[in-house]
């Protein structure tokens, strides 16, 4: 941890995160007019209502008794909001509004909340040889955990109509333009997975511990993401209506949902219309298309390509020519900044592709962080010797199957912590309400 000036740094500068990050999901809340507080936007997940509970009393949950000793004072709504995840048994929640509090209950159990967890965290933090051995990974957990909320939250809203949402501002569809993608060649090499253990400053979660060197055949890989121009052509060849471009699995989920096109698009006559987080904008033709893995994969078999491994997306994100060092980002050692790519909170939408050339990486490949998470066929698994994180053992192993699919790089609305190279986030294949599209690699 270096010299006890640093730890005193890191100490305060973590209850700063926190309240930063406490404005990126009160940021999102206030988007949501008071009449929408009960909506469900996406089926398979709670009521927004929920989810003002949920990012305070998960912070409750983890801290209050455990590294403070403080008493709960309202354990119902501890319960009520403790856990808020997609089920993966395609069964939908049944709940009513009126099984939830109002806004107004939900917010002051957040306030008294905070005000309790902020006096014991300056305290905490002030004392470090007194409190728990592990309260700084939990603090990065509490802050993590909820800039992730401030990011699916996002996609939710996203869902809901304009009339039920304040604020934000027209995203323009930018001037277009003509940007060529072609595909680039990696020489084989090795890509290094995951963090090997934290030092510092530096948090991971359990699922990026344990680095390992993975080989790497050369391969080519698309330079900038597949485009809904891109997109656009393969539905007119009919790519909806090809069978065999999709699994039995993803034929019958589209059937079901009635898919015919990306969450994100409509149609109108014979036009397309984008709906953007606070409009509707003509389908901009130069940005990366938002869309499920069982529609990025039915594409890129379409062309007769694969989407990439996550050790594919590593090697041409992190790796460099011959002679060259894996970087941390893309663009070398230089911590994220917005010239680099768009997130951060940067925009509610994506910008055009190759909009941001001081991002690319050693091979020329662009928009590798930010801009939407990338689709890859890895399948979301624990690399060797995982270890339950204690504290939140099932943050990850839950998800261990076979059932989700890892997603690399970020989004217009990924906090930069979360732009470090080993971090994983996953979905299931089917699930279309993300900010993550996809390029394609020839093996
Ligand atoms: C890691 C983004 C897939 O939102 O489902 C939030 C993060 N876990 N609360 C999700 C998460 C528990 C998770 N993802
Ligand atoms: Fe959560």
């Amino acid at each position: 941890m270096g010299s006890p000036a640093t730890a005193v740094r890191i100490r305060h500068d973590l209850h700063t995160r926190l309240l930063d990050a406490r404005g990126r999901t009160d940021e999102v809340f206030r988007v949501v007019r008071d009449q929408a507080i009960y909506e469900r936007p996406i089926p398979e997940r709670h009521r927004i209502i929920f989810y003002v509970g949920h990012v305070e009393a998960f912070d409750w949950n983890l801290l209050a008794q455990r590294a403070f000793g403080l008493r709960s004072f309202q354990r119902t709504f501890d319960h009520l909001f403790a856990f808020g995840i997609d089920p993966v048994d395609g069964g939908l929640p049944s709940d009513t509004p009126a099984d939830w509090p109002s806004r107004e209950e939900v917010e002051r159990y957040n306030r008294r909340l905070r005000d309790e967890l902020d006096h014991a965290i300056e305290h905490a933090l002030g004392r470090p040889e007194e409190g728990h051995p592990q309260l700084i990974p939990m603090l990065e957990v509490a802050i993590e955990h909820r800039l992730m909320h401030a990011e699916t939250l996002a996609y939710m809203l996203h869902r809901l109509p304009s009339h039920l949402k304040m604020g934000g501002s027209e995203s323009a569809a930018w001037k277009a333009r003509a940007v060529k993608s072609h595909l680039v060649e990696i020489p084989a090499g090795t890509a290094t997975l995951g963090m090997e253990h934290i030092h510092g400053d530096e948090f991971a979660w359990d699922n990026e511990l344990g680095a390992h060197e993975v080989a790497v055949e050369e391969f080519a890989i698309d330079n900038y993401n597949v485009t809904n121009h891109d997109f656009l052509r393969f539905m007119q060849a009919g790519g909806y209506e090809n069978p065999a471009l999709w699994s039995d699995q993803a034929w019958a989920w589209k059937a079901k949902e009635g898919i015919e096109h990306p969450m994100f698009w409509r149609r109108e006559g014979n036009l397309w219309i984008y709906r953007t987080m606070f409009g509707e904008i003509c389908l901009p033709p130069e940005w990366p298309v938002y869309v499920s893995h069982a529609e990025a994969t039915a594409y890129a078999k379409w062309l007769g390509r694969k989407l990439p491994t996550e050790a594919e997306f590593h090697r041409a994100a992190y790796g460099a020519p011959e002679g060259g060092k894996e970087r941390s980002y893309p663009w070398g050692e230089e911590a994220p900044s917005a010239s680099r790519g768009n997130f951060n909170f940067k925009s509610w939408d994506p910008s055009p592709v190759g909009a941001h050339i001081p991002g690319g990486s050693a091979f020329g490949v662009h928009d590798l962080v930010g801009n939407g998470w990338e689709w890859t066929r890895t399948e979301f698994a624990p690399f060797p010797g995982f270890t339950p994180m204690p504290f939140y053992p099932n943050y990850s192993a839950n998800f261990f199957d076979g059932k989700h699919y890892v997603m690399k790089g970020g989004s217009p609305r990924t906090a930069a912590c979360m732009l470090r190279r080993s971090f994983r986030n996953w979905f299931q294949p089917h699930y279309p309400y993300v900010y993550a599209t996809f390029r394609c690699v020839e093996d």
